[in-house]
């Protein structure tokens, strides 16, 4: 995929996602994303005091979320704002006030005054806002092994109409591996920001971790934002952070009407969706035994010398 151009990109496309989608130098962007944001979010002011949550999509994005507002503001009693509404989605239109006349991307007003400012994003690196690095804003990155979040992807593609529609499983795995799907390359995402890990202002966390010690990731997450929890403040973080709570929980569900509200292909009224299984091994019930070898030996490829593994069970 790095050597290939915005031209190669676009043939190797389903002819049905093409209208859905921004293809931006190498990098496959979901439609929401304008390309007129892209030098407007290079070039965002930064400040040290902002937190960012990166991740290539359905790597447990909305639970870090949680976890860090909770750190940083406290429960916050009575708010029954949505988790969303506290986070700035870096790359989607929500959040861009973009109505003068030269479409310039400029934050919305409520959003930019707050502080901290909350970001996530899904940005491949190349795209992220310059600053990132000069300011040092905290920057947490968490990844999921492959295999489990191109299933959660997949599932999701089907059911947000922001994303483009995929003829089926294999269709979508393909256009995984050679990392094409709306976000871009897993692997390029990921082996940058592990080869960033050891840095003070980033923190890698893996979604596998999060789920063997919840305790223990709350606890890591506290540190790396410096903030200092009770033993009864961290206990109810990990009581309101487990999947059946957060799933039970209208303003962080993102099912919810605050959350993506109407966004879905289907009505899901008798369904929960978003939340969907928040196990790792999904992978199983979808990877034939052939895609699966074929799979390892990409990623054993791709991952070559980095260091960087994965639990699949
Ligand atoms: P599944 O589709 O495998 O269930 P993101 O927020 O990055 O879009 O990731 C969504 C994935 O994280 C979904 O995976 C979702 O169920 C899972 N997830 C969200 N909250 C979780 C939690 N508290 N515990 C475990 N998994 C969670």
């Amino acid at each position: 995929m790095a050597n290939c151009d915005r031209e190669s990109v676009y043939l190797q496309l389903p002819q049905q996602i093409k209208s859905n989608v921004l293809v931006e130098g190498n990098t496959v962007l979901p439609g929401f994303v304008k390309k007129r944001y892209i030098n407007g979010i290079r070039e965002l002011n930064v400040r040290g005091t902002d937190v960012f949550v990166i991740t290539w999509p359905k790597s447990g994005t909305t639970w870090m979320q949680h976890m860090v507002v909770q750190i940083i503001r406290g429960e916050e009693q009575g708010d029954d704002q949505h988790l969303f509404r506290k986070w700035i989605f870096l790359e989607h239109s929500i959040n861009v006030q973009d109505t003068d006349s030269e479409g310039q991307y400029t934050l919305s007003e409520g959003q930019d005054s707050t502080d901290p400012r909350l970001f996530k994003t899904h940005l491949v690196p190349r795209l992220l806002p310059r600053q990132l690095t000069e300011k040092t804003p905290k920057q947490i990155f968490v990844a999921r092994n492959p295999k489990d979040a191109a299933v959660s992807f997949f599932h999701f593609c089907n059911i947000n109409k922001a994303l483009p529609n995929y003829a089926g499983w294999d269709e979508f795995l393909d256009q995984f591996c050679k990392g094409l799907l709306p976000h871009g390359d897993w692997f390029e995402h990921n082996i940058y920001w592990w080869e960033r890990r050891n840095e003070t202002n980033v923190l890698f966390i893996k979604y596998e971790d999060m789920k063997k010690d919840l305790r223990a990731s709350v606890l890591e997450v506290s540190q790396f934002l410096a903030k200092s929890l009770t033993d009864e403040q961290l206990d109810n973080i990990c009581e309101n952070v487990t999947f059946n709570n957060m799933r039970k929980n209208p303003n962080v569900n993102p099912d919810s009407e605050g959350g993506l509200g109407t966004n879905w292909k289907k009505s899901n009224a008798n369904h929960l969706t978003f939340l969907r299984k928040g196990i790792v091994g999904d992978w199983k019930n979808w990877f034939t035994v052939t895609q699966s070898e074929k799979f390892d030996e990409l990623s054993r490829q791709k991952l070559a010398g980095t260091g960087l593994s994965f639990t699949f069970e």
